[in-house]
């Protein structure tokens, strides 16, 4: 690594960029290295080398930002031993045991090893991408023991949303859970249908208690609303077999946010089809790990960058008042999972029958429950079809059906093929039998 930081004037000076060095500090993924550039130097021109710089340098991953209210720009230069950070650990610095946020949650440390903490309170809601592997899952779990941590049973209750199944399915019998963890895709809508439902019923009860927000509301009631956090591990399968959800999501991501009802939802695809315009205005803060190309990272943080990201857990973290920050996003293994989950373990509960009223497509109202069970009854091999279809991705999607046109052509082709020979046949014979004739005639 020293050599890295020493070979870094030199090589800037075979790209025309001169400067004086500043100070440096080791953080546990990167070393950040201060520079002066001469005066006159653009920063511009610096940002298009960087690929170029990070060749001549044997590394990948480097990246040069400007400082705000500073003369100096900082160069992020890979460490040999990059360290990883545990999430236990970082819970108990003071950053994060004094924390007084409504929803404090860590998303990680920044690259001088600092915990950067955020109230997802004021987010109000998280958006989060990334490749896969790129540490997308151990976020999430990290984001909801912070919030676990901090927060009792009483006070905070998750609905979490994992269509992959087996992210989430340690947190099933927790007092935090406000209904078992969902794994089919067709009770998730309904299940976020019920969120609206709760939200629209909590605004009734801040309108009779004359308060505008969950704490006003709770500071004036001996009863007081817990906070809901609906976490959606991997948004763009959802998305892809059942589109209703993004305006569940987008009513969700509008106007819960004074209910106490926040979204964390994270995707593997940021494209376009998946982060629609409407679902992206209303999740202002947004965490990107690792993404595989430049155009994903202008989807998600409106700049390019998160493409050259180091995966596990290095991350941007895009905030609401577009400020970027580097983010190292903490460890956590099952273990720690399991050990504090274990003081709040209790019987697995159904969820209680709710009688809230929904209205469906059809102009029939029904409750929600009712809409849950007719979703769980309706026969599911087509649904189980489609789902397939959506999990196999684009590449196997296309082979399959290049593999099915070649079997369509080579069966044209063999019908063909027997037409024309029984065809021929036909002709020979008619040949033959006028043959014949002529030769009985003579
Ligand atoms: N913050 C982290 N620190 C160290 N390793 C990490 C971190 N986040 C993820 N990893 C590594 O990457 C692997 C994949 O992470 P995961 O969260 O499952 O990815 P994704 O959900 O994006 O597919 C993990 O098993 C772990 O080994
Ligand atoms: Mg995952």
């Amino acid at each position: 690594m020293q050599e890295l930081e020493e070979k870094l004037p030199s090589v800037l000076a075979n790209f025309g960029i001169y400067g004086s060095l500043g100070a440096q500090y080791k953080g546990p993924l990167v070393t950040q290295v201060e520079f002066e550039l001469c005066k006159g130097s653009k920063f511009a021109t610096v940002e298009k080398l960087m690929k170029d710089i990070a060749r001549e340098l044997g590394v990948s991953g480097i990246r040069a930002t400007e400082i705000p209210n500073s003369t100096y720009i900082c160069f992020e230069l890979p460490n040999l031993t990059p360290q990883s950070v545990p999430f236990l650990a970082l819970t108990e610095q003071a950053e994060f045991t004094d924390s007084t946020y409504d929803l404090p949650i860590c998303i990680g440390v920044n690259m001088r090893g600092i915990p950067v903490m955020k109230n997802l309170a004021k987010m109000p809601h998280l958006l989060v991408a990334g490749t896969t592997g790129s540490g997308k899952s151990v976020g999430l779990n990290s984001f909801i023991l912070s919030l676990i941590k901090k927060k009792t049973p009483q006070e905070l209750k998750f609905v979490l949303i994992d269509p992959k199944r087996i992210e989430f399915s340690m947190y099933n019998n927790q007092a935090y859970m406000l209904r078992p963890v969902i794994t089919e895709m067709s009770t998730a809508s309904a299940c976020l249908a019920e969120l609206v439902v709760e939200m629209n019923a909590r605004y009734a009860k801040f309108e009779k208690s004359i308060a505008r927000n969950i704490s006003e509301y709770n500071a004036k009631n001996t009863i007081k609303l817990p906070y809901i956090v609906c976490v959606i591990d991997e948004f763009a399968d959802l998305m892809l077999f059942d589109k209703t959800v993004e305006k569940q999501v987008q009513i969700l991501a509008q106007k819960a946010r004074a209910a106490g009802i926040h979204l964390l939802i994270a995707t593997q695809r940021p494209s376009v089809d998946i982060i629609t315009g409407s679902v992206k205005a209303n999740l202002p803060t947004r965490l990107s790990y690792k993404v595989a190309s430049a155009t994903d990272s202008m989807t998600i943080l409106n700049t390019t960058g998160a493409e050259n990201l180091l995966g596990r857990g290095d991350s941007l973290l895009l905030e609401e008042n577009g400020t970027l920050t580097r983010v190292l996003g903490a460890y956590v293994s099952d273990d720690d999972i399991m050990q504090t989950l274990e003081p709040y373990r209790c019987e697995i509960k159904e969820p209680q029958p709710t009688n809230v009223v929904v209205v469906n497509g059809d102009n029939n109202n029904v409750t929600v429950q009712q809409t849950i069970k007719q979703e769980q009854k309706k026969p599911t091999i087509w649904a189980r079809i489609a789902d397939w279809w959506n999990r196999i991705g684009r590449r196997r999607q296309n082979q399959i059906i290049n593999w099915l046109l070649t079997l369509i052509f080579a069966a044209f082709q063999a019908k063909n093929a027997s037409q024309k020979a029984r065809s021929t046949t036909a002709t020979v014979r008619k040949i033959t039998s006028t043959t014949k004739k002529t030769t009985s005639r003579r």
